[in-house]
């Protein structure tokens, strides 16, 4: 049965071990694994504006012996002539692989019941597990495992990367900690999910309003924008909820001393992180960024080879 990754518990905490540790292996030898050879092509579907997602998943399906074709959804029939449905069903005859960075997570879902070739969620309303599998290689290199180290988010907790941070982070056995203000916590439904999956890892999860208590002690600690794509008309409103939650070197000096900053870019200084901390030494943006490559090649070929 086909394999696809639509949110971060599509894959076991043992699989999404194995990913990482391949993307480590990938990350030294860049071009020891080739299961696109052939070439065999890779549809790479944009309904929304990017950088780090489009460009890592073209040089990754290039890496691997492929040929990405970026579809930008604006002028293709997808979603206006076409159901997503019959768009699955043509694109599995010609591609070995749907990447769909995309609005409704249902819109997914409903690709991957159709087509017969893994489906990738390179970000929807809901998860953005490809960012996440980046941020937790980065967090390996920087601190030697996952298991057991604290991480803390700070700032939209009802956002897809909280959501894809809390079960992610819960798979990877890491004590995860979201906070956000009053109206920016995270489902129910979401928590519930990662609270049982640390249950099984060893890792643990708690959602606090209070940035302070979430940051104390923490190993990695990440935020977000707080005006996601699409929210650009609540922009005044957002900034003046989230006063308190950026990260600055007076929040930042709460969390452990040798604790790595994380953010999944693009990022807006001044207003969710200071200057001072996302350019400083304990930032890890850039390997962060340079991360989604190996992350992505990595999980391409588990798709491909091993799933
Ligand atoms: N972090 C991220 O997904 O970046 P892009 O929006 O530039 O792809």
């Amino acid at each position: 049965m086909t394999r696809h990754f639509l949110q971060d518990d599509d894959l076991s905490p043992a699989e999404q071990a194995e990913v990482l540790d391949l993307a480590i292996e990938l990350k030294a030898k860049p071009y020891a694994a080739r299961p696109f050879e052939g070439p065999k092509t890779v549809a790479l579907i944009f309904d929304k504006t990017s950088t780090r997602t489009r460009v890592s998943f073209a040089v990754g399906v290039a890496d691997l012996g492929g040929v990405p074709l970026i579809i930008d959804s604006q002028t293709s029939q997808l979603g206006k002539k076409e159901s997503v449905a019959d768009t699955a069903r043509v694109l599995e005859r010609q591609v070995a692989a749907i990447v769909w960075r995309t609005y409704a997570h249902a819109g997914l879902e409903e690709m991957a019941a159709n087509t017969t070739v893994p489906v990738i969620n390179s970000l929807s309303d809901d998860y953005h597990p490809c960012q996440i599998l980046a941020d937790l290689l980065t967090i390996k290199e920087h601190k030697g495992a996952l298991a057991g180290k604290t991480f803390a988010y700070l700032g939209d907790a009802s956002n897809n990367m909280a959501n894809s941070y809390l079960i992610g982070c819960a798979t990877a056995g890491m004590h995860v900690r979201i906070a956000g203000p009053a109206g920016y916590q995270p489902a129910a439904g979401v928590v519930a999910r990662a609270t049982a999956i640390a249950a099984e890892t060893g890792g643990s999860v708690e959602v606090f309003t209070d940035p302070k208590l979430a940051i104390a002690g923490a190993d990695a600690v990440a935020t977000d924008t707080w005006v996601s794509m699409g929210q650009e008309a609540e922009s005044a409103q957002r900034i003046a909820d989230f006063a308190g939650y950026t990260i600055d070197a007076d929040l930042m000096a709460l969390a452990a001393a040798d604790a790595i900053f994380l953010h999944c870019l693009p990022a807006y200084r001044g207003f969710e992180v200071s200057a001072e901390v996302i350019d400083g030494p304990q930032s890890v943006i850039w390997d962060e960024a340079e991360n989604r490559l190996h992350a992505q090649k990595a999980l391409m070929v588990w798709l491909a080879e091993r799933a």
